[in-house]
């Protein structure tokens, strides 16, 4: 019987009969799946495990550090690379979706394999692969798709040439947390919800600037943050917020203010492929709206989204 222990035992043996002493370099997301197979990958070879995350400017505000400390306290040996610039410079005046998530991919890519090329004689790439991706279910606008269209431009780059170890291949999502748990990680990383690997930038409408990241940063951890202290985060499959390229009219005190506005966006789903919007009590959006529009500069609007996949889509982009 499929227990989290006993795959934890096997697979953990069957990494150390794979990989002996060679070094494997994996690029962390503080997302569930690339968490767990860090841990798994770590208890079977530990600092032959080169783990990388990238701060691309576009991560939930204040998470690049937190995600960088649990996982440093979890023992992993990780090295934090401060992008952010590079991932700005390639998204100025962009404001197609699809340009904006081939550029992110494709500096992901240059960051990831300089970095990988700092780690002397790797020869595999660790991935947190599960059983839907390798079906490939899941969202076409994945982050594989991203690496596909880069590949007609100039050819692989080194790291795509090590050969790949996916110790999560054959589990579905709610066994590679059950095994996350046993593992002992944090419940914050494994009870997260799903962000998108082009994070922010496709949660603001229209091109991309340093300034409207800060203020949907803000917007967003309001948002969030109420729906923890609320007791309804995990009952949400997804939330965050989305900036508009949209000015409206308002008043502050006397003054009369043409602002920004922040659309809220909250779903309920079991894989993604379909969601309905969820119905949050009034009151807490309310809560939250008045946060938001008296503490975050230069949002004086907040609406909530109450479209459902299909035929909206979960993310506006
Ligand atoms: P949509 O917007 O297609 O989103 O209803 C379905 C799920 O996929 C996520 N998503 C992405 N994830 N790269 C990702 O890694 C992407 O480009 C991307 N686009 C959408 C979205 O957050 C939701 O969970």
């Amino acid at each position: 019987d499929w227990t989290p222990d006993s795959f934890i035992e096997t697979t953990i043996a069957e990494l150390k009969a794979k990989l002996g002493d060679d070094k494997v370099v994996l690029g962390l997301s503080g997302g569930v799946d690339s968490s767990v197979a860090a841990v798994l990958l770590h208890q079977a070879i530990g600092k032959n495990l080169h783990c990388i995350f990238v701060d691309n400017g576009l991560l939930r505000k204040d998470e690049y550090q937190s995600v960088l400390d649990s996982y440093q306290h979890m023992g992993l040996n990780i090295k934090g690379i401060d992008a952010k610039q590079r991932f700005y410079d390639a998204l100025a005046g962009v404001s197609d979706p699809e340009k904006k998530r081939k550029a992110i991919g494709r500096v992901f890519i240059e960051v990831f394999d300089d970095a990988a090329h700092e780690v002397q004689g790797v020869s595999w790439l660790g991935q947190g692969t599960i059983y839907p991706d390798v079906i490939e279910s899941v969202s076409v606008k994945g982050p594989s798709a991203t690496i596909k269209s880069h590949h007609n431009v100039g050819g692989l780059p080194d790291f795509m040439k090590l050969k790949v170890v996916e110790p999560l291949n054959t589990l579905f999502k709610d066994e590679v947390r059950r095994v996350g748990k046993a593992l002992g990680i944090d419940p914050n990383i494994l009870g997260r919800h799903p962000f998108p690997g082009p994070g922010l930038a496709i949660r603001i409408l229209g091109d991309v600037t340093p300034e409207k990241v800060e203020i949907l940063q803000q917007a967003d951890a309001i948002y969030i943050n109420n729906l923890r202290s609320g007791g309804v985060y995990d009952k949400v499959w997804q939330a965050g917020a989305i900036y508009l390229p949209v000015q409206s009219v308002g008043v502050m005190g006397d003054e009369r203010t043409y602002e920004n506005v922040i659309c809220l966006r909250a779903v309920e789903s079991l894989d993604g492929m379909t969601a309905d919007w969820c119905h949050l009590p009034y009151d807490l959006l309310a809560k939250i709206s008045n946060e938001i529009i008296n503490n975050v500069k230069g949002i004086n609007r907040v609406v909530y989204d109450i479209s459902s996949k299909p035929p909206a889509t979960i993310e506006w982009e």
